[in-house]
């Protein structure tokens, strides 16, 4: 008898066919939204594995359902959606997929930091709503990059990514983390800050915190008001390590100058969110790792941590 493996999404026919040989696959019927816990909770009483996404919370409660469960497969490097003392408790091991979505993240990280710093949105709603009369010396007049001082707070592979690019454009490079970072720092000419200091020193602070109990909120009102009046707050990691108020509000009072956001607390937004209504904000929908390209290689490595755990080896990437 086939193990069976449970997918949270509909995912292409072309992936899923190589899989359906060896396994028997059921996957909720759609691709943009969730599938609603009731459902999970069905599915995944007779699954061998579990292929699960960021909307999914993987707590007690899905594995006290989830008896078979030998391996949750989820499609993301961030796992703040599983409740990894549960998984343990219950034996079962959870992988993640990292590496594979790195660089394109920190493509997305700069372009965000750019599109903040010169106002292309702005530029480019300006024409769709017919509002450019003439040129004008400042018209949407935004801040260099080049020469900036860049502040990476989370050091880990997607930040020396994003690093190595700001070096490309010439930017002063420092970074906070947990640990010193001694080949990287030699490798791209970055220097190691405490928190507060790059925080009053950076003119891109970027965010690239994991969500934890920890960094819940870590960029708060205390925190926006050491910023530059200039600085501009990127966030690629999780909305969680935000109060989105207290952003709102440095905003509002240009104790900051601007937000490139990918991430929100509460997500999916819609357009009502406060901070959607700022023009000096940047917000999308949690795309950094969405290329094509880059989505085939995670869901192609979470059915191999999948595959490797049903046939009793080691998964390729467990947490
Ligand atoms: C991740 O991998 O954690 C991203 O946020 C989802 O692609």
């Amino acid at each position: 008898m086939k193990s069976k493996i449970y997918i949270t999404r509909k995912l292409p026919d072309y992936i899923i066919k190589k899989y359906e040989e060896k396994y028997e696959i059921t996957m909720w019927n759609q691709a943009e939204t969730p599938v609603p816990r009731d459902v999970l909770l069905k599915e995944v009483a007779d699954a061998d594995a579990l292929f699960s996404t960021l909307s999914e919370e993987i707590n007690d409660e899905l594995f006290e359902v989830g008896k078979n469960l030998k391996v949750v497969s989820n499609l993301a490097v961030g796992f703040d959606n599983i409740d990894l003392k549960a998984a343990h408790k219950y034996g079962v091991p959870v992988t993640n997929t990292p590496d594979v979505l790195t660089e394109t993240t920190a493509d997305l990280t700069f372009a965000l930091l750019m599109a903040t710093a010169r106002r292309l949105i702005e530029g480019s709603k300006c024409i769709e709503e017919n509002k450019w009369e003439n040129w004008a010396p400042f018209m949407l007049a935004g801040t260099d990059v080049h020469h900036k001082t860049i502040g990476i707070v989370g050091m880990g592979r997607i930040g020396e990514a994003v690093a190595k690019r700001a070096k490309g454009f010439n930017m002063n490079i420092i970074y906070h983390n947990r640990s010193r970072k001694a080949d990287f720092e030699i490798a791209v000419e970055a220097d190691y800050y405490d928190f507060d200091e790059l925080i009053e020193e950076a003119d891109f602070v970027v965010s690239l915190l994991p969500l934890t109990n920890e960094t819940k909120e870590k960029f708060n009102k205390a925190v926006f008001k050491k910023m530059k009046n200039s600085a501009i707050f990127i966030n690629v990691s999780r909305g969680g390590v935000v109060n989105e108020g207290d952003l709102y509000n440095a905003l509002v009072s240009e104790e900051i100058r601007a937000a490139g956001l990918d991430v929100f607390a509460d997500e999916p937004i819609q357009n009502d969110h406060p901070l959607v209504s700022l023009d000096n904000v940047v917000a999308l929908p949690h795309i950094g790792s969405a290329s094509v390209e880059t989505r085939e290689k995670m869901i192609n490595l979470c059915f191999d941590n999948i595959d490797a755990v049903l046939s009793g080896k080691k998964p390729l990437t467990e947490i």
